[in-house]
């Protein structure tokens, strides 16, 4: 059997929010399966649920048909992005239980050879579906310097992206941005000596506002929501589980709304509006992993798991 290297975070608290009947016969959609961590505890614990087990990764797919054989034929595989997933939802029956583990698993630092690792020499490729779309390094030398380092500082937070985006450029040019390990050492090189001494990798940031800008993370993710929610059973509940404050920001804003939240049409007439509710949250705030799990898994440090339920009578 395929042994894993990645462990799902928040499992406890995942099952328990999102699976409580163990007698149900529930659809569950695992909208980002990896190598099928969640997608295992779900079956397991719940002997008469079926899974649609999707990513848009075939690489670690493999992995996961793999690990969870033994289910079959509980679970049926699909190859796609999430949000276009949902927007041409292609099955019959909706799903009571939609999962989000969002970003990238271990698998991909380690074993997937896409260039996601500042450490590997790999092509610096970042795609999740490799088969289309732009690398990380045609994204580079696709864009102007200025649009490069507002891409950085926007998705990365990274201060220092107007030094590390010249850098990445003139480095492309000249031949030096083969892997992800010569990017990295070229940031490293583009900003402050205390900065390269931080607890954080010099290009830890970069790489992660490369990654979610190749794979167009924050636009999927939202269409996603938006589309998940919608073809949900009413009664069915919804939980994505978010790594970073940018990510973290989008899922709490969406089940705001989704939840009745006063807002302001026009902020420079402000009119307060109430929206009808169309769910209610099962996470007023968010749920974080214990110093426990932190220790043994330590990615699950900054995972926050948010949950909201669909109300009954559904709003068409
Ligand atoms: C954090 S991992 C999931 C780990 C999994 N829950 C487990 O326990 O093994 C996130 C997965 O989502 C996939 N993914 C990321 N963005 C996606 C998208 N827009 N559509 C489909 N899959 C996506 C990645 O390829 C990755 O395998």
């Amino acid at each position: 059997m395929y042994k894993a290297i990645h462990r799902p975070v928040l499992a406890a608290e995942t099952l328990r929010l999102l699976a409580p009947d163990v007698r149900s016969d529930a659809l569950f959609v695992d909208a980002t399966t990896g190598e099928g961590g969640h997608t295992e505890l779900f079956l397991s614990s719940c002997p008469r649920l079926t899974a649609i087990a999707l990513d848009a990764d075939a690489r670690i797919q493999e992995k996961a048909k793999e690990r969870l054989a033994c289910f079959l034929p509980r679970v049926t595989f699909v190859r796609a992005w999430f949000d276009e997933f949902f927007a041409n939802y292609p099955f019959e029956r909706r799903p009571d239980i939609i999962l989000f583990d969002l970003g990238i698993s271990i698998f991909h630092y380690e074993r997937s050879g896409g260039g996601f690792s500042f450490s590997k020499d790999e092509p610096l490729d970042m795609r999740l579906d490799s088969s289309n779309g732009k690398s990380a390094a045609d994204l580079i030398g696709g864009l102007d310097e200025r649009e490069l380092a507002d891409l950085i500082f926007r998705y990365g937070e990274e201060r220092y992206s107007r030094s590390i985006a010249p850098a990445l450029q003139k480095a492309l040019r000249n031949g030096r941005l083969k892997t992800a390990r010569a990017a990295a050492e070229v940031i490293a090189e583009a900003v402050p000596p205390a900065y390269r001494r931080g607890h954080l990798h010099p290009a830890t940031k970069s790489f992660q506002a490369l990654r979610m800008a190749v794979n167009d993370e924050p636009g999927r993710l939202v269409r996603a929501l938006n589309g998940a929610f919608s073809v949900l059973n009413p009664g069915g509940v919804l939980g994505v589980i978010s790594f970073h404050s940018l990510e973290d920001r989008a899922v709490k804003q969406f089940m705001k709304t989704k939840v009745g939240e006063r807002h302001s049409v026009n902020k420079y007439r402000p009119s307060p509006q109430f929206v009808a509710a169309e769910g209610e949250l099962l996470t007023p705030k968010p749920v974080s992993a214990d110093a426990a799990e932190i220790k043994e898994n330590p990615p699950s440090r900054s995972a926050k798991l948010r949950v909201i339920r669909k109300k009954k009578d559904e709003i068409e």
